[in-house]
């Protein structure tokens, strides 16, 4: 890359460089084994050279303390940081450890309704992490964040030996942004899919549900201030209707064989290994949209 080039896509514009390497990874796309191959070998010794010319680099900076701290400085940036990373110069930071962990729990936690998002990192140990959707307040999900996260986060990050869970609502819940975003539900995280506008905040009632049809789909909605959940509108033990269940205290009966279910998360009180089918919600200046789950 010439001086020039550098100069107009700017030094950090690491969006930009990938762009360019996606571009031609597409035109490789159709070529047969062998050529692929070839190009593969060819990119590997090119990144071999890099890498033991950035290595040498490296150790000859370290040795001088000075220029050291001028090095860690250097690695904050984006383009620096990315090329030492993909050549396995640096070690992925602990960050970027607890994300990958989180990530290798997300399929099983998302087959519940649930997610986990991390909340801080308070080192040298210490991380905090939050259950969202069904797994938030759920009395399982102790036993599900024992098993399964935290064992994640320790297997990833062995130096992290206090992981606490975090109680309480996402950053940003119930309480109106710049966008007029007054809530989203954390099922939205992982989902994917148009927003489809429903009612009014205030045509659901408080403590009831407003059952209605979304995009062909019989949905149920439930209010709680301007928290909103929204679930299919069919039991989980013989997919029956909800609709005509008895609510009380946010707990909603089925009207065919008793199950009852929370209406904050869909848990099921029942049965625990079983849940209602959660849609994603967004309120936004006290329009309620949903995104189905399909
Ligand atoms: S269908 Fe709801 S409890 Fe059986």
């Amino acid at each position: 890359m010439t001086k020039l080039d550098r100069q107009t896509k700017g030094p950090s514009d690491l969006e930009h460089y990938l762009k360019d390497i996606e571009a031609l990874e597409g035109v490789f796309v159709d070529w047969d084994e062998t050529q692929l191959g070839a190009i593969k070998a060819y990119r590997k010794s090119i990144e071999a050279l890099h890498k033991e010319a950035i290595r040498r680099l490296i150790s000859v900076v370290k040795a001088e303390p000075a220029a050291l701290s001028a090095l860690k400085n250097a690695v904050t940036d984006d383009v620096v940081y990315a090329v030492l990373r993909h050549l396995e110069l640096v070690k992925p930071s602990l960050h970027e450890r607890v994300e990958e962990a989180l990530e290798s729990v997300r399929p099983m936690l998302a087959s519940h309704g649930g997610d986990v998002e991390l909340i801080t990192i308070k080192p040298p140990h210490t991380a905090e992490v939050r259950f969202l959707g069904s797994c938030d307040g759920c009395p399982a999900s102790m036993l599900t964040f024992v098993a399964g996260v935290k064992k994640a986060i320790e297997d990833h990050c062995p130096e992290i030996t206090d992981i606490r869970q975090v109680k309480g609502l996402t950053k940003g819940l119930d309480q109106s942004d710049s966008s007029g975003v007054q809530f989203v539900s954390p099922f939205a995280i992982n989902q994917k899919g148009d927003w489809l506008k429903t009612v009014d905040l205030h045509d659901i009632p408080e403590g009831e549900i407003l059952t209605m049809e979304v995009d062909g789909s019989d949905v149920i909605l439930s209010r709680n201030g301007s928290i909103v959940s929204c679930f299919a509108n069919a039991c989980a033990h013989l997919g029956m209707p909800m609709d005509m269940g008895d609510v009380d205290d946010g707990i909603i009966t089925c009207p065919h064989h008793g199950f009852q279910y929370d209406l904050k998360s869909g848990e099921c009180l029942t049965a625990p290994e079983v849940q209602l089918q959660p849609h994603a919600i967004r309120v936004i200046r006290n329009k309620v949209e949903v995104r189905l789950a399909r």
